[in-house]
């Protein structure tokens, strides 16, 4: 039987995330620079997407840029914005296709500005759709948005807005760019680190983790189908016991 068969549909997660890495590896191995990497990446981000739809899984995040990515090699970076530009605009068609909605999570003002545009129309135009949700962390750090959600409600306090006893778990939520978006229950990470690099550190909780020994643009269906079937197999306790979750 094929994998995506042994999938239960009574307990998949509805939002998975992804820590794409490994490109630059992957490059490196096949005697290519590390944007060739970038580029192959692109089919795995499709895999991905079409999978998790496919599945029905809900939401879907990948961990496409982070705000410490700047500090790579100037060249690459360029690459990396101008491959982001040259992939919405192709994908977009796809996206309308297969009813996926686009949002995007970080710091994206500040990304260029062609880029920048590009993503909003690709978020406009796909803001009906309710098949899935593709949610591409862009300039974003777990940091970064934490510290946002701080000001955030530090400014309203001092307006007078809330009272800083009163302020509740939802409120800290609801000021995070994850606003609206239920957290992710498996984060997937590629190349073989054991590491979460600044992602959804709020988010990821209660999320089961799953490393794999690949690096990003060797990620095939199968790949996402067996994290989700290992993913299934596990004992989700929130702090319970064993016992205690038995029927
Ligand atoms: C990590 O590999 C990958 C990235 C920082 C970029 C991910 C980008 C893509 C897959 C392509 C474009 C994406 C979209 C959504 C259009 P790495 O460079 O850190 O690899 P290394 O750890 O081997 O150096």
């Amino acid at each position: 039987m094929d994998l995506k068969s042994h999938i239960d549909q009574s307990k998949l997660p509805q939002h998975i995330a992804i820590i794409m890495d490994g490109n630059g590896r992957w490059a490196k191995a096949h005697g290519h620079p590390r944007v060739f990497g970038h580029r192959n990446g692109v089919k795995s981000v499709r895999e991905a997407s079409e999978a998790a739809a496919e599945i029905g899984v809900k939401y879907l995040t990948l961990y496409a840029f982070s705000t410490e990515n700047w500090g790579r090699p100037k060249f690459e970076v360029n690459a990396l914005m101008t491959l982001l530009v040259k992939t919405l605009r192709n994908e977009i068609k796809t996206l309308m296709k297969n009813n996926i909605r686009l949002q995007a999570i970080g710091d994206i003002e500040n990304l260029p500005g062609d880029c920048h545009k590009h993503l909003l129309e690709a978020i406009d135009k796909t803001k009906d759709n309710t098949r899935m949700t593709l949610v591409l962390a862009l300039n974003y750090s777990a940091k970064w948005e934490i510290m946002r959600a701080v000001r955030h409600l530090a400014k309203a306090a001092k307006d007078g807005k809330i009272e800083p006893s009163q302020i509740q778990e939802d409120d800290f939520v609801n000021a995070l760019s994850t606003q609206g978006i239920p957290d992710p229950e498996l984060l997937i990470r590629t190349s073989g680190e054991s590491r979460i690099s600044n992602f959804l550190l709020w988010q990821i909780a209660y999320a089961e983790l799953s490393f794999l020994d690949i690096f990003w643009p060797d990620f095939r269906k199968e790949h996402l189908y067996q994290a989700i079937i290992d993913f299934q197999n596990r004992e989700r306790r929130f702090g319970k016991t064993s016992e205690q979750l038995q029927p």
